[in-house]
């Protein structure tokens, strides 16, 4: 049976050296991190990610500031707001929740924030000195960092061993396989068109899982002793829960515990580190200000 590794657990720890660090700041030099959130429209997973942002920095003495724009607000006005974040000095991190309507082209807005609040990491300048050896981004992009966190605190080297990512986004799938690539691992995308996904996930040491499809990766397509990463939140309908469903990952959990060496369940696993990770590189961020 794999070791299930309890991403809730290590958030924990994590948060407590975050708490730390922003107390210190606190006491040298009288200043507190802040991270701004940015939100276009009212999708509901979009304001329920800010408000668990929200909530986690309110426990960790970090400020945080709203911006709640309309759903028809103009690009124009967007870019406006960004700027006026980058040049407020108690903001150390800016978070611009993805998607954007429409009518908004995400790569501009994106491209607009200050490279040393990208928090999130998606400035395309950040993300290009990502995928280049030798170059170090200001800011890695929080869910990938948060996987290779959690192999690294469980254990698992990935020098050297065969990595393979399931998804190809760019809030997931392509970062984590440049982090990947950036840790000396030998990286494979697997994505929508890939023939036979099963015998490449079958030959890795690492599976990162970020492709948004409930249970797709079954037990026999994971290779024993594996390192199992979920990224996956699906909701499934589930008519003995109250709210009617229940989120299951990417991964068969039940079928591939019995076969890696360590797996994350969801929830439980990668998520509450998101937001952890978030928290830290806006410390990191505030740190590099304020010093
Ligand atoms: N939407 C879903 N995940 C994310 C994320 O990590 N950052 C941003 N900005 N938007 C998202």
């Amino acid at each position: 049976m794999a070791t299930v590794i309890d991403g809730k657990a290590v958030a924990q720890i994590i948060r407590s050296e975050i708490a730390d660090e922003v107390r210190l700041l606190s006491q040298k030099y009288g200043k507190v991190p802040g991270l701004a959130v940015v939100i276009v429209g009212n999708r509901k997973d979009s304001q329920s990610y800010a408000g668990m942002k929200r909530k986690a920095c309110a426990e960790l003495g970090i400020k945080s500031f709203d911006v709640d724009l309309p759903e028809q607000v103009s690009q124009a006005e967007l870019i406006k707001q960004v700027h006026e974040l980058n040049v407020n000095p108690d903001v150390h991190g800016i978070l611009v929740q993805l998607p954007l309507p429409k009518h908004i082209n995400e790569e501009k807005v994106l491209t607009e924030i200050s490279l040393e609040k990208d928090v999130d990491g998606f400035h395309p300048l950040n993300i290009g000195k990502l995928a280049m050896k030798g170059r170090d981004p200001l800011f890695l992009p929080c869910t990938p960092k948060a996987c290779i966190e959690l192999l690294q605190r469980s254990g698992v080297s990935i020098k050297g061993k065969k990595a393979v990512v399931v998804g190809r986004s760019n809030i997931v799938g392509l970062p984590a396989s440049l982090l990947l690539l950036k840790a000396d691992a030998t990286v494979t995308i697997v994505h929508s068109h890939t023939s036979q996904p099963e015998s490449i996930i079958h030959e890795a040491d690492i599976v990162i899982a970020a492709a948004g499809q409930p249970m797709m990766i079954k037990g026999n397509w994971i290779k024993p002793g594996a390192a199992v990463i979920d990224v996956g939140t699906n909701a499934v309908d589930d008519p003995t829960k109250k709210s009617g469903y229940r989120l299951v990952g990417d991964v068969d959990f039940e079928e591939a515990s019995k076969v890696a060496g360590w797996i994350t369940p969801v929830p439980g696993g990668v998520g509450p580190m998101t937001v952890t990770t978030l928290l830290k590189n806006t410390v990191e961020g505030a740190k590099r200000y304020i010093e």
